[in-house]
């Protein structure tokens, strides 16, 4: 059924930036469950969106009237404001009602972005999440859990991993239930986790063995160039690992209930559900 103007529910014309990404995947997983029209924004969409192009942002937009915004790589990166900044003007010069910010706790230069969506004069909703647990299946730290070998700075940083799919359901959330424009959401997981203990936890459920090393941050970064990391990613894990995983940032929260009515999942029960897809096992890949 279609939301009529009177339904709290609203959001008939949905794009969603990112929409085979880790959350922005599971978003339009959930939203297929809708009668709405889901138009999924990345390089390889149709028609295709990139961040690093203006000129395709008004082609994506067109038609839509809600958009979850996921950007790439970081809203704390060099020049992310003035491209939020444009892409929240073209967005509502294309008729965009509502819009869905996905940001990254702790950073103070994600909520100047924030503050330029909430000041775009249309509704909006900031999900401000904490690391994800799909880090260590869906992106950098898939690898070094294959090598068997971790090594890492900040081994002592407590991290309170949040979930991708508690994620996605407060987004849907919040894209679809009018009670939440205005709301900043801080989501986190229910559990405060190291690497050390993170490595110990993959290493449990998959029987394998798996080792923490801890590094300092220089040589750390001595790594990734070695390995051909590009200088502004370098630069992006240097804040991410020094800005964020700070005390401040370690606190739990309990948004996730506050939306959902139910528990965050915990890091067990996500690695519980990994492990047995097969993706840590370096023999299947
Ligand atoms: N990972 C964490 O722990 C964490 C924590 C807090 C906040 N965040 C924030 O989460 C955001 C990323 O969200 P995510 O993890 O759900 O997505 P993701 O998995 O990093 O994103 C992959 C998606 O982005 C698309 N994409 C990549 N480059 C693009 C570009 N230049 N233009 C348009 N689309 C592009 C990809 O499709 P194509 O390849 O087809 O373009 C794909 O759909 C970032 O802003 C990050 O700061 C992450």
């Amino acid at each position: 059924m279609k939301n009529g103007s009177k339904n709290p529910r609203q959001g008939n014309n949905i794009l969603v930036i990112g929409g085979t990404g880790k959350t922005g995947g599971r978003v339009v997983e959930r939203l297929k469950t809708h009668d709405i029209a889901i138009r999924i924004g990345s390089r390889a969409g149709e028609p295709p969106f990139d961040w690093e192009n203006p000129e395709t942002w008004a082609g994506a937009l067109d038609g839509m009237d809600t958009v979850y915004i996921t950007f790439q790589p970081d809203l704390a990166v060099p020049g992310a404001r003035k491209t939020i900044e444009e892409f929240t003007s073209q967005a509502v010069i294309s008729g965009i009602q509502k819009m869905v910010l996905l940001s990254g706790r702790g950073e103070k230069e994600a909520e100047l972005c924030e503050q330029i969506v909430m000041n775009a004069g249309v509704d909006w909703t900031i999900v401000r999440a904490s690391w994800f647990n799909q880090n260590f299946s869906e992106s950098f730290f898939l690898d070094p859990i294959l090598v068997g070998h971790i090594a890492l700075p900040r081994g002592e940083a407590l991290v309170p991993y949040v979930d991708a799919d508690d994620i996605a359901d407060v987004v849907v959330e919040s894209l679809l239930d009018n009670k939440h424009v205005g709301k900043t959401y801080e989501l986190t997981g229910p559990r405060q986790l190291t690497f050390r203990q993170i490595t110990e936890e993959i290493a449990n459920v998959t029987g394998r063995d798996i080792q923490y090393n801890s590094i300092t941050m220089d040589e750390y970064k001595k790594i990734l160039g070695e390995h051909q990391v590009p200088e502004d990613y370098i630069w992006l894990i240097n804040y991410l690992f020094t800005e964020v995983l700070v005390e401040k940032n370690s606190s739990i929260t309990n948004d996730v209930e506050k939306v959902l009515g139910r528990k965050s999942k915990d890091f067990a029960e996500y690695a519980g559900e990994t492990a047995a897809t097969g993706i840590w096992n370096p023999d299947a890949s």
